[in-house]
């Protein structure tokens, strides 16, 4: 899989995708990342990117030409599956969403500051809005981040237990059961005995009630989904 991300701020970006889960993806040829700084697209000498609204308000919207000429390279290079914008109007990001998106070949995601981008850019290219919850962020970098990594841990091989990932929370609409490991006892507080059983049905059923009784309090919601 291809994920190539436009930002004014690759110094968010680059980081993240050189640590941890997602460099092993690429160590692995599991995945292969570009990140695009809108500023090189810029035909402005001052390499300015963005400009005040039409209509007034506050806040800043990135200009249509650096963004156009910027997909329109990426889309030269690459045929995308979606090409993403990180807004908060956009649909909310579910573990479903990340399920089907990391089926993909090549996804281009958009990273917005300011007060978004111009509206223009979104109705040519944007296949795809996606928010990952309620709230306003100053830009899409971390959104776009969350987004790939939710996505990038599911391409069989980039998580080295294949199960792993099939038994997060989410991928049944049921939270996660509690986890222990070593040692059994620590500071006076016990593992739950059923644990050290050896009984593998019995295991999976408590794992099963812890589930369903975590959910049922925190996200009674889910429930009504399954
Ligand atoms: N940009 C700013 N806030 C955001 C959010 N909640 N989701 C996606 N992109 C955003």
């Amino acid at each position: 899989m291809r994920i190539d991300f436009i930002t004014v701020l690759p110094d968010i970006v680059s980081p993240v995708l050189q640590t941890g889960m997602m460099k092993r993806a690429v160590d692995k040829g599991l995945c292969e990342y570009s990140v695009y700084d809108l500023h090189d697209f810029s035909q402005l000498k001052t390499q300015h990117i963005d400009d005040t609204p039409y209509g007034g308000g506050a806040g800043m919207v990135l200009s249509p030409d650096p963004l156009f000429r910027c997909i329109e390279h990426c889309k030269s290079l690459h045929t995308y599956d979606e090409i993403i914008f990180l807004t908060p109007d956009g649909e909310q990001l579910t573990q479903t969403l990340a399920n089907t998106l990391s089926l993909s070949k090549n996804l281009l995601l958009i990273s917005g500051r300011y007060k978004g981008i111009d509206q223009r850019v979104r109705d040519t290219f944007v296949t795809k809005e996606i928010s990952i919850g309620d709230y306003v962020l100053t830009g899409g970098e971390l959104p776009s981040l969350i987004v790939a990594d939710a996505i990038i841990r599911l391409i069989p091989g980039v998580i080295s237990d294949s199960e792993s990932s099939l038994s997060d929370s989410f991928q049944d609409n049921l939270l996660d059961a509690p986890y222990y490991t070593k040692p059994a006892t620590y500071r006076d507080m016990e593992v739950p005995s059923v644990l050290l059983s050896g009984n593998h049905k019995l295991i999976e059923e408590w794992k099963f009630q812890q589930s369903l009784g975590k959910t049922k309090l925190r996200r009674p919601d889910l429930l009504e989904k399954k």
